[in-house]
């Protein structure tokens, strides 16, 4: 990690990173299945949940979690740098300090959001920019798949929202592909998602000539 994203890490993890009960050790990203997340507890209020997975250098976390003060924002990001990050992002938003409406998790999300939080618990799920996985071999690595389908499914609360965006024209067509046949989930928008800013992956997509795609698929 750069010098400044260790440093927010070090002052800020302690808050805003929460410690939970793995598998397998301390550094593994499998969180044990049997916990599951009291939000209002963590939070200290009952507010509307958004969840972002794979939440990157946090840039729609930062700005959702500032235009929606009101919302409580969980990120599930395995990548450690990324959270330093967005911890430094929020520092520099705030004058130093933790956004309070904002937590995360180091886990895999794939993994975690089976069994972590409650059915029917949440109000936005986010999926920017989920890694392409572009080679035909790689497809089965990507997260959203019939499976994962299911369990973001499971999370919603009903009339709730999963925003998915990418600029991978053939990721895009599987995932419509996916979510389009998905009992419970449909397709509502397929405009740019209002909270969610430019960023170096969507700019590199544009630069490279891959259009950008936004869905947004409610739970009926
Ligand atoms: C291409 S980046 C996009 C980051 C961000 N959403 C954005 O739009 O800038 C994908 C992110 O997903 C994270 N990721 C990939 N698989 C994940 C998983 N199973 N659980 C949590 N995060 C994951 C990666 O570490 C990476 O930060």
């Amino acid at each position: 990690m750069p010098r400044t994203h260790q440093a927010a890490w070090d002052r800020l993890a302690h808050v805003a990173v929460l410690d939970l009960p793995r598998l397998n050790g301390d550094s593994s990203t499998v969180v044990d299945p049997t916990v599951e997340l009291d939000v209002d507890e963590v939070f200290g209020r009952r507010a509307p949940l958004v969840v972002e997975i794979g939440s990157g250098s946090g840039d729609a976390l930062v700005t959702g979690a500032t235009e929606h003060p009101d919302w409580d924002f969980l990120a599930l990001e395995v990548w450690r740098p990324g959270i330093g990050h967005t911890l430094a992002k929020m520092s520099s938003a705030t004058g130093g300090e933790a956004l309070p409406n904002v937590r995360f998790v180091e886990v895999d999300a794939e993994v975690a959001l089976r069994t972590l939080l409650a059915a029917g618990s949440v109000h936005e799920v986010w999926t920017f920019f989920p890694d392409p996985w572009p080679k035909q071999r790689h497809h089965k690595r990507r997260i959203v798949d019939a499976g994962f389908a299911g369990t973001v499914l499971r999370l919603l609360e009903p009339g709730g929202t999963w925003r998915l965006a990418t600029d991978w024209a053939e990721y895009a067509r599987s995932m419509r592909e996916v979510l389009d046949a998905h009992d419970g989930l449909r397709l509502v928008s397929t405009d740019r998602a209002p909270l969610r800013p430019m960023t170096r992956f969507e700019r590199r997509g544009i630069e490279e000539g891959r259009p950008i795609t936004d869905l947004a698929y409610v739970r009926d």
